[in-house]
């Protein structure tokens, strides 16, 4: 990452996300080291960014490949006044932001996968992970990783079906630190409006639009059961509503389940 041209980028285009910024050649995880400045008092909006990570993270305790390709590996600290449950909410006001932020910079038909993945063309384009910290008081801190292919090539034959990269979709290298900045403006923007309703009913509906399996048949894969339900868009907690055969409705949380689509990914 040019930190310079990105920090020029973001002068007077935001308050605070991405106002420190903290670059790296190698790390273990743009997590784990937001997290650890987290403890040591960095201030809220501290980005942290890696050319590569040796111990990448994904959701569910997987790891997330971060080769030095010229991808986007990166956290964001936050300090929330909020409490610890809300913070979940969090993780899809990004997954807005960003998609937001992809659509701007590439023109590209960028859709969501409830709760937080970044599809085009039915592949998966960017993964975020949320992780929090508290103490007794309420949050301590959180952080929100964000990992975009921009500029790999190929994929490992294992994930090359459900995973793609700008270049591939667009033909052409992307430079990262405008996709960058766009992800810190529209963020910052979401997030303010957040704090102040505490809950996701001002951008449900603009979520919804780009959600990529709304009004579809998707398999709901619990702890408990699996089962087939239509998606029907996410409600102002940002819980997945769905309808079963029988026409009844429910909502499902993330925490607890995870949704596919009935021939695959998506
Ligand atoms: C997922 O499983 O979809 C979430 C992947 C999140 C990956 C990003 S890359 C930058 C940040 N640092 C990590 O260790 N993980 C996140």
């Amino acid at each position: 990452m040019k930190t310079e041209e990105l920090q020029k980028l973001l002068e007077g285009r935001t308050k605070w996300a991405g106002q420190h910024i903290r670059a790296f050649e190698k790390l273990d995880s743009t997590n784990i080291r937001a997290g650890q400045l987290g403890r040591e008092g960095a201030p809220h909006g501290t980005l942290v960014t890696a050319e590569r990570q040796t111990a990448g993270r994904g959701r569910r305790g997987r790891m997330w490949e971060s080769p030095a390709d010229g991808s986007i590996y990166m956290s964001i600290l936050l300090r929330p006044r909020i409490a610890p449950e809300k913070a979940p909410m969090l993780t899809i006001v990004m997954a807005y932001a960003a998609a937001c932020a992809l659509r701007r910079c590439t023109g590209l038909d960028v859709q969501i996968k409830w709760p937080n993945d970044i599809i085009v063309n039915g592949k998966k384009l960017v993964g975020i992970l949320t992780e929090m910290s508290t103490e007794p008081e309420g949050i301590r801190y959180v952080v929100i990783g964000v990992g975009i292919n921009v500029n790999m090539k190929h994929f490992p034959e294992e994930i090359g079906e459900k995973a793609t990269s700008l270049w591939l979709e667009t033909g052409q290298a992307q430079e990262r630190e405008p996709i960058v900045a766009e992800i810190m403006e529209q963020f910052e923007r979401c997030f303010e409006t957040f704090l102040q309703k505490e809950n996701l009913e001002y951008l449900r509906e603009d979520y919804n639009a780009m959600l990529v399996n709304c009004g579809k048949e998707v398999c709901i894969l619990g702890a408990q059961e699996t089962y087939r339900a239509q998606a029907l868009g996410i409600d102002g907690l940002g819980q997945l509503r769905v309808r079963r055969p029988d026409g009844t409705e429910e909502a499902v949380y993330a925490g607890e389940v995870s949704v596919r689509g009935v021939y695959g990914y998506v």
